[in-house]
């Protein structure tokens, strides 16, 4: 297959992908937000064709022409690399984007790095405080994989004795992130933002991980960690850098980040955010009360739990769609698929329900051991039911935190979905499985809500921060006395929930 090279500014980086790759696969992976979900009507991940060729189709011109952008435009979700190309991202010539609305700030000189500190992986943002336009971005995995995928196989780690060297290699990437980040620049970094889980922050620190080993889970540790480039062993300097505050033992700064970014803290309608992260956390409120919950839900959704799951990169299947007999299977980076990714597994599911595959309770009704997709990749009737268990256990944490805030579904304006997951993710599957209970038009697509909120935080002061800790409070979904009850009522398909 041809290689075409996509030169991306104004982040300097230059990728080689296979000839056909859609765009959406090449800048995801640089942080960029696609709104809509890739349907053409935001406009928000729109880029400049500065070289090279980009075919526009009827209806790919109608989108354009309706979002009011000149030709020299085009819409990233609805398009292809045929041929080399160099590109300017429009949405990192912006102010930062958050929900709908562009997020105002108050300009300062100097420069920032917004970091999300995921478990699976890190993204880190340079970013020009005087125009909050982003300069440069570095992706890495996060090195402690090699010690679980999970946090509690990380937890495990660190408690058999790994919690110094978990320390010092995640210092070490985050710190050799940086160098490439501010690569020749003359500049110096005025602060940086790091948000991520409990446990990232815990190891990060270097605090005790054991309070977060046991019941009641509650760590002294949750608050902001400030520290120097010099303490960190980092050559970039910095004297202002800033691991912010746990929520709850297992609701970290990612979420206090995506909550600040979705706005959902300042507003009179209540929201939902569902972050389905290697961790699942939902947050449910308004500005009176916001209340947060973390689910065992994230793995499955991010493959970990899947016999051939993979994270949303090249070679996953991330949608699926019946096209008579077959399955028409859409493969990340345009290559032959060598796994799925979560969006991937809920189309999945969804294709095979309505094609009648499926039982109730997820059942393969053939009897067979598997559904293929591929040739080279299924899902098994024990993949199902872990699908099934990570969509009982969001919807059932919905309704309890739902419950607690007297709340019904017809009280909640908007669903925001964030995570890597929300990239791909066809709404319309997720409403057919009845994940959560509520109409399509009122989802809306977040991206990386944490990468958004830190960067939002290198312009916010203290007393933010303190009003975003002050509003929510964490519910421990396991010691809720109907938790399992419903969790167990939901470990089907079509059901009516909520
Ligand atoms: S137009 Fe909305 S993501 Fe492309």
């Amino acid at each position: 297959m041809q290689t075409v090279q996509i030169r991306l500014h104004p982040l300097g980086k230059e990728v080689s992908v296979a000839g056909g790759t859609s765009l959406i696969d090449v800048l995801h992976e640089f942080g960029v937000e696609f709104p809509c979900g890739g349907k053409g009507s935001c406009g928000k991940c729109k880029v400049k064709l500065l070289q090279g060729e980009i075919h526009t189709d009827p209806e790919h011109k109608r989108r354009l022409k309706e979002l009011g952008l000149s030709q020299e435009w085009r819409l990233a979700c609805k398009s292809q690399a045929e041929g080399d190309l160099v590109l300017e991202v429009g949405q990192f010539e912006t102010m930062i984007q958050a929900d709908d609305s562009l997020f105002s700030f108050e300009p300062r000189s100097g420069f920032g790095v917004a970091v999300d500190l995921g478990t699976t992986t890190l993204v880190a943002q340079l970013v020009d405080l005087s125009t909050a336009k982003v300069l440069a971005v570095e992706t890495a995995m996060n090195p402690q994989r090699r010690w679980g995928s999970d946090l509690i196989s990380r937890l495990e780690s660190a408690l058999a004795g790994n919690g110094p060297l978990l320390t010092q290699l995640i210092r070490q990437e985050i710190g050799a992130m940086l160098i490439r980040l501010v690569g020749e620049r003359k500049i110096s970094l005025d602060r940086i933002v790091i948000v991520g889980n409990t446990v990232m922050q815990h190891l990060f620190a270097a605090c005790d991980i054991v309070p977060l080993s046991y019941y009641p889970f509650e760590s002294p540790d949750l608050g902001k960690k400030l520290f120097t480039s010099a303490e960190l062993g980092w050559s970039t300097d910095c004297e202002r850098i800033c691991f912010y505050p746990s929520i709850g033992s297992f609701v970290g700064s990612d979420i206090l980040a995506g909550i600040y970014a979705t706005g959902m803290w300042n507003r009179s309608e209540h929201t939902i955010l569902v972050d389905l992260g290697t961790n699942g956390e939902i947050v449910a409120g308004n500005r009176d009360k916001l209340l947060c919950a973390s689910t065992a839900a994230g793995p499955a959704f991010e493959g970990a739990k899947i016999s051939m799951g993979m994270l949303a990169t090249t070679g996953a299947i991330s949608s699926v769609k019946a096209d008579g007999d077959r399955m028409n299977c859409r493969v990340i980076g345009n290559v032959q698929a060598t796994g799925i990714c979560g969006s991937g597994l809920f189309d999945a599911v969804a294709v095979f329900l309505e094609k009648g595959l499926l039982g109730y309770f997820g059942e393969i009704l053939s009897g067979d051991a598997s559904v293929a997709l591929t040739d080279r990749v299924g899902l098994t009737a024990g993949d199902i039911q872990e699908f099934l268990l990570a969509k009982a256990a969001i919807d059932a944490g919905i309704t309890i935190l739902l419950r607690k805030l007297d709340l019904g579904p017809e009280d909640i304006s908007r669903i925001y979905i964030a995570g890597a997951f929300g990239t791909y993710i066809d709404l319309g599957s997720m409403v057919r499985l009845n994940m959560m209970n509520f109409p399509e038009e009122r989802f809306r697509k977040l991206g990386n809500s944490a990468l958004i909120g830190a960067k939002m935080f290198l312009f916010s002061e203290e007393d933010v921060t303190n009003t975003l800790l002050s509003l929510t409070s964490h519910v421990n979904l396991e010691s809720e006395p109907d938790f399992q009850d419903i969790f167990i009522d939901r470990i089907t398909l079509n059901q009516t929930s909520n």
